[in-house]
């Protein structure tokens, strides 16, 4: 895909998703970019590569980096993350100045690989769990695969109010109001462990990882901003083992553990699997779910894109759906669907 065409997709994405902010700069990078401005400099090299590389995000990533950190003082005052306003044109101004200003810094943080950890979809994939202990009734074990920064591995210390009812935690930093339409049952759910995996996963405890995960969400959007940061206070209280490893090797090593339900659960990494590795991580659910029990039960929950032929759920002719499998007997459910960052999450009818 040429360069162009993935900034304005991404462009068209930000609108739909909510951020005005970012679909204007994306926009403007086009103009920029057109002209051979600093953005041509920085983008012309990965001019062929494929959207899900992400390069329109990797740079304001990387330049929302720089303006959380306080490096880029000119910036901040266009910057709503940090108390600004925008402002298409002095903002415009102040960003392209920072392009060409750290142009080599720039530069390098663009190699990173972007890293979303989205705390919305932590409703889809709580409220799927709560499906799922109705059905069985056991201590919860979460293997997240593509976990980052393991956020949503805290998924029961957020609270969620549906229908005048809250679920989760009473008295949580991070709150979803509303957090779905839809029933699901209010059961008690205790997770027993917390594990996850990521190839590149970020460490929310550090002030290098908090800031690496508050640049990837968009400066205008209030409502992620603040769930994020509950979020890194939460990790702070509640312990997760995320581990540096690939989600093939990770399940390989998953064993049942008889008295708890194991949940393998993911949410938008499948995208950046190997077509191999998907059919090996679909072999070894196969596996464990042959060797599930009753009393050591097994579930596979997911948000995750499905190509649909409408425009009618998502962005980009995907619906993003929330599906449980649950072994033994490996019967497959479509709890319900969702947007990509969790929001507007609608449980289907059972
Ligand atoms: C878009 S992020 C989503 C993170 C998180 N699941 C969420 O919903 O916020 C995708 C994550 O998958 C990870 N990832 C990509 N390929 C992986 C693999 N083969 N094994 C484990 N993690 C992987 C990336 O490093 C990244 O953290």
């Amino acid at each position: 895909m040429d360069v162009v065409e993935a900034l304005q997709r991404q462009a068209t994405a930000c609108e739909d998703l909510g951020s005005p902010m970012y679909a204007e700069l994306l926009r403007l990078l086009v103009d920029d970019y057109e002209v051979g401005g600093a953005s041509a400099e920085l983008l012309s090299e990965y001019e062929g590569r494929s959207f899900g590389d992400a390069i329109g995000l990797r740079l304001l990533a990387a330049v929302h980096g720089l303006v959380l950190s306080g490096a880029a003082p000119e910036l901040a005052a266009f910057y709503p993350s940090v108390g600004g306003t925008w402002d298409p044109v002095l903002g415009w101004e102040a960003f392209e100045q920072v392009l060409r200003s750290r142009l080599g810094e720039v530069r390098s943080l663009l190699t990173q690989p972007p890293q979303t950890n989205e705390v919305g979809r932590s409703a889809a994939l709580y409220g799927g769990l709560l499906q799922l202990v109705a059905a069985v009734p056991l201590p919860v074990r979460v293997y997240e695969i593509g976990a980052s920064g393991g956020l949503n591995l805290r998924a029961d210390r957020y609270r969620y109010v549906a229908d005048g009812r809250s679920y989760g935690l009473a008295d949580s930093p991070v709150v979803f109001d509303p957090a779905w339409s839809g029933q699901v049952p209010s059961v008690d759910l205790r997770i027993a462990e917390r594990v996850g995996c990521d190839i590149a996963p970020v460490d929310p405890l550090t002030p290098d990882g908090a800031l690496t995960l508050t640049s990837y969400v968009w400066p205008d959007m209030p409502d992620r901003l603040a769930r994020l940061r509950g979020a890194l206070e939460v990790a702070r209280q509640v312990p997760a083992d995320v581990r540096r490893e690939d989600a093939v090797s990770f399940l390989r090593g998953l064993e049942l553990s008889p008295g708890h339900v194991t949940v393998v659960w993911h949410s938008i990494m499948w995208q950046y699997l190997r077509r191999v590795d998907r059919s090996a991580i679909e072999a070894r659910l196969t596996e464990l779910g042959a060797q599930a029990t009753e009393s050591s039960p097994l579930a596979h929950l997911s948000l995750e894109p499905h190509r649909v032929l409408t425009h009618e759920h998502g962005s980009d002719g995907y619906v993003y759906r929330v599906d449980l499998q649950v072994w033994p007997g490996g019967t497959r459910r479509v709890l319900g669907a969702a947007a990509p960052h969790g929001q507007d999450l609608q449980w289907h009818v059972n």
